[in-house]
């Protein structure tokens, strides 16, 4: 009998062909909405294999319903989602997808930072609002990426393929992280930086950490106060790495430059979210890997290692190592 499996969300033919070949599956075949959660917990009683979205939480409860569950194959490479010490007590594998997206995500996140720099989105809503009468001299100023000064909060993959592009910007790059990294301060050319001198110092502010019981909460109005009122920050990690009421504050208050955001405490954002109403904060709906063909790859990836694991094979992007 082939395994059984359940995709929460509509994939890419490519990679639906992968688990085709080896699986019977049933998906939730929506592009655009979410599985309601009672439709998963239904569906999970019956799988050895589950294909997830970040969207969908894998906690406890979920895992209670999965008796027969052997592998969670992640299509993200961030898994906060998923209760990893819960799966490895069950002998659950967890698989993600590292790698494929850190030039993708890397890209917008210095999309982000030119477009709260320099206000792009704010400057096209006044052209498309019929507000622009004539060239003025400080119409729509904002401050300078070529030469400013980077602060990395995390040198991962990601972290580092934004040090890389800042270079070529000429930018002094220093990096925070839970660790020192000298192969990569020479390597890169960057400094390191305890947090709070990094914030001090920094022209950007960078977030390049995955969402652990350490990192949440890690920016809040503490560390926002130490940075410097012509800074912006950039998140492109998770939303609750930072304190969104404190940033709201800061940002109403003047208190940093701007703001450039991709990822929210609660996604998607909240149609009365208090962001809505700041011009001096770009918001995007989490697409930090969303080129066709990162997005691709990353579902492919998922699909093999889902399809490893239920062939007995150890996975190629295993989170826990129970394998
Ligand atoms: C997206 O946020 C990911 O973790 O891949």
């Amino acid at each position: 009998m082939k395994p059984r499996v359940y995709i929460t969300r509509r994939i890419p033919e490519e990679a639906l062909k992968i688990i085709a070949g080896r699986c019977d599956y049933r998906m939730w075949d929506s592009e655009d909405e979410r599985v309601p959660r009672d439709v998963l917990e239904s569906e999970v009683g019956q799988v050895d294999g589950l294909y997830t979205l970040l969207t969908e939480r894998v906690d406890p409860d979920l895992l209670n319903r999965a008796p027969g569950l052997k592998v969670v194959a992640n299509m993200a490479v961030g898994y906060d989602n998923v209760d990893v010490e819960e799966c490895s007590r069950r002998g659950v594998v967890v698989t993600n997808t590292p790698g494929v997206l850190t030039e993708t995500t890397a890209d917008l996140a210095f999309a982000l930072m030119m477009a709260a720099a320099r206000r792009v989105p704010e400057a096209e809503r006044f052209l498309r609002g019929g507000k622009w009468k004539t060239w003025s001299p400080m119409l729509l100023t904002g401050v300078d990426v070529f030469g400013a000064t980077l602060g990395l909060i995390g040198l991962g993959r990601i972290g580092q393929a934004v040090a890389k592009r800042a270079k070529g910007f000429s930018m002094p790059v220093l990096y925070s992280g839970r660790s020192r990294r000298p192969d990569l301060e020479d390597a890169l050319g960057v400094e390191w930086r305890g947090l709070d001198d990094l914030l001090r110092e920094s022209d950007f502010v960078s977030i390049h950490v995955p969402l652990t019981e350490t990192t949440r909460g890690m920016i809040g109005s503490r560390e926002i106060a130490l940075m410097k009122p012509t800074a912006v920050l950039v998140n492109t990690s998770r939303g609750p790495v930072v304190r969104e009421p404190d940033l709201y504050e800061a940002l109403r208050e003047k208190r940093i430059f701007a703001a450039g955001l991709d990822v929210f405490e609660t996604e998607p954002l909240p149609s009365d979210s208090p962001f809505l109403g700041l011009p001096n904060v770009v918001l995007l709906p989490h697409i930090g890997s969303a080129s066709v063909a990162t997005r691709t790859k990353m579902a492919v990836m998922a699909a093999r290692n889902l399809v490893q694991v239920l062939s007995g094979q150890r996975p190629d992007n295993p989170v826990n190592h129970i394998m």
